[in-house]
């Protein structure tokens, strides 16, 4: 039994205590818990939640310390198109936002968060983005009406009563958020398994750094320290203070002689982030290691002598379960073979877990995500997946085989390299390298991807995603390239820019790379043009290796095969280059000169 009180505040902050009265005054909830996020707090919220179904424990000697949740199947992925940049002016928010005017949009949200929590506990959730002790970590404090998302933020970032002593300790400023499913529960009324409403606002106030979340209670929609503090804030906060707040992994590659590189990488939502950091060299990279800092969001700042360093602010994963395995990845694999969450995979009759990809051989039947029975055969005859495409397991970070010794470092990690990569059939060739940083950010700032299951809404259509931020950004997205053109000024030395492209398929829709483990021969060719041994063409668009330039060993990869996938078609890129120009224009206001110029010198190569 714990010794704390946890329905009387466990802080001695009065801002913070008023704040909760105020918005419990609004929300009415029936209960006020405040996480200390000890393990008997944490046993005892998923007990209840098992109670109320919510959760499912699973096999206890198969998957200890595991739960499975089903979400509601309107409540599936974030929503972008509910997602708001409530800035004073709407041109500060920028055309890739949705804007509303601060004054309407909070006269809506007292309306919709008036009585929300009724019948419900609000829960006074307070977090760290970044290892406490680090200069480079921000402070939150979620009021949710979730136990599921207390449960996984437990997992996802460090809370409870250490971050009370921090803002206790020097009254460090908090970021406020508040969450409600949007369901209160009526007198006499039942709660429903995965409560939720299906009107929808993920709101942002980025002047007064503010997060308001309604109606969902899934992943970056809910669990407010990720995307919604972690990128739309944090990039504001990030921009006003000469640092970067990035949808990135961080990874560290060892060689056999012990060197050490530490590169990050923004590919967009269900990417492949989660995947490279993980990555497992194959058997021809004897002595060579792939290390973990983080799979999904990366801040950045140059440090005293103006070298990048990055901190992953997360302590969790949230990673996609299809097509995770232990051929694909078996560092997720153990990572999430304990203590996880598992959210819209299907249940197995003895009591685990499956999703598309895990196994070659699908069960002989288990539950589908929405708790029908699924069979291979009504799988082929209806089309229908077990597992939803976007279903996730919560993992703590802590378990993965490869986290890097680093990766809690109060100072971060010193980057040598910065990645893009999309989701791209066609164009994008494998790998190649900007010229330098201008060249760099124009390739960043230009990337196109197809969309995926991440977020509600159409799939497979190639849409222009600077950085990976576009649905991340919490400001006019041409500001956000001028930030990122001025950073070069307190970089002593650039970090090396280049793009990948895993997905480029051939006339028959097939991928012409195999990816995973085998991305480590491009990774190498990264890493030693980072330490100018690796040898480079130039083409139109940047250095690209020559076959010769990339370890095949262990890999049947003919020359004919690596020259299609790298090609630079030129009638494809004054395609690609046109895109480019509709993505300026919609930015033209804002847009930095350097952008312009870097197409231009572009369309002259090409
Ligand atoms: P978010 O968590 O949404 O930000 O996604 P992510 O960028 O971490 O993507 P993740 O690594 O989870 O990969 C998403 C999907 O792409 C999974 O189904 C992977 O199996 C698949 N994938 C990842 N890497 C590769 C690759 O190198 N080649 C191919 N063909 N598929 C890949
Ligand atoms: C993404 O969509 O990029 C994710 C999952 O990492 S979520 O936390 O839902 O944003
Ligand atoms: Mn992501």
């Amino acid at each position: 039994m714990s010794q704390v009180d946890r329905s009387k505040p466990l802080t001695r902050n009065t801002h913070l205590i008023h704040w909760v009265e105020k918005i419990a005054a609004l929300t009415e909830p029936s209960a006020i818990h405040w996480v200390d996020g000890s393990q008997d707090e944490y046993d005892r919220l998923c007990r209840e939640m098992v109670a109320a179904g919510t959760l499912t424990r699973l096999d206890e000697t198969r998957w200890p310390g595991c739960f499975y949740a089903r979400s509601d199947p309107g409540d599936v992925a974030r929503v972008e198109d509910r997602t708001f940049i409530c800035s004073l002016s709407r041109d500060a928010a920028g055309p890739m936002n949705n804007w509303e005017d601060p004054f309407v949009m909070r006269r809506r949200l007292k309306t919709l968060f008036r009585g929300a929590m009724r019948g419900r506990t609000m829960y006074v959730l307070p977090f760290s983005m970044g290892p406490i002790d680090s200069p480079m970590s921000h402070l939150g404090v979620e009021l949710t009406d979730s136990p599921y998302v207390v449960v996984n933020m437990r997992i996802m970032a460090r809370i409870g009563l250490p971050v009370f002593a921090e803002i206790d300790r020097d009254e460090k400023r908090v970021v406020p958020c508040v969450h409600s499913v949007g369901r209160p529960i009526a007198a006499g009324d039942r709660d429903v398994p995965w409560p939720c409403n299906p009107e929808k606002y993920i709101v942002h106030f980025p002047e007064t750094r503010e997060i308001w979340s309604y109606g969902s209670g899934y992943g970056g929609n809910a669990l407010l320290g990720k995307k919604c503090f972690g990128l739309r804030i944090a990039s504001n906060l990030a921009r006003d203070n000469g640092w970067m707040a990035e949808h990135m992994l961080i990874l560290g590659v060892e060689r056999p002689d012990g060197e050490k590189t530490y590169i990050t990488a923004a590919f967009p939502s269900a990417c492949g982030k989660t995947n490279f950091a993980m990555l497992v060299p194959p058997p021809a990279f004897k002595g060579w290691k792939v290390w973990t800092v983080g799979d999904d969001i990366a801040w950045l700042r140059p440090d005293a002598v103006g070298q990048l360093r990055a901190i992953n602010p997360e302590a969790g994963f949230f990673g996609v379960a299809p097509g995770t395995s232990a051929a694909t990845n078996p560092n997720a694999m153990a990572t999430l073979a304990s203590n996880t969450i598992f959210t819209n995979v299907a249940l197995t009759p003895d009591g685990g877990v499956w999703w598309e990809g895990m196994t070659d051989e699908p069960p002989a039947e288990c539950l589908d995500w929405r708790g029908q029975r699924w069979t291979p055969e009504i799988g082929r005859t209806t089309g229908a997946t077990a597992a939803h495409p976007n279903s996730r397991f919560t993992a703590p970070a802590a378990q993965c085989p490869t986290i890097d010794p680093a990766w809690e470092d109060p100072d971060g990690v010193p980057v040598s390299a910065i990645v893009f990569g999309g989701r791209r059939a066609s164009t994008l060739p494998l790998v190649y390298q900007a010229f330098n940083w201008s060249a760099g950010v124009y390739t960043g700032a230009t990337m196109g991807s197809e969309t995926t299951a991440a977020a509600t809404g159409a799939v497979g259509r190639v849409r222009r995603d600077p950085m990976a931020m576009r649905p991340f950004c919490g400001y006019h997205m041409g500001d956000y390239f001028r930030h990122w053109i001025a950073m070069q000024r307190a970089l002593s030395v650039t970090p090396r820019v280049f793009h990948v492209n895993w997905f480029r398929k051939d006339e028959s829709g097939a991928f012409l790379w195999p990816g995973f483990g085998e991305n480590m021969r491009v990774l190498e060719w990264i890493v030693d043009r980072v330490h100018g041994r690796a040898q480079a063409r130039e083409t139109p668009i940047g250095w690209t290796p020559y076959y010769e330039d990339l370890e095949w060993r262990g890999l049947d990869f003919p020359r004919e095969r690596f020259e299609a996938l790298q090609a630079v078609d030129r009638e494809a890129w004054r395609r690609e280059v046109l895109d480019h120009e509709a993505l300026f224009i919609d930015l033209h206001n804002r847009l930095p000169k350097e952008m312009v110029y870097e197409r231009e010198l572009l369309i002259c190569r090409l």
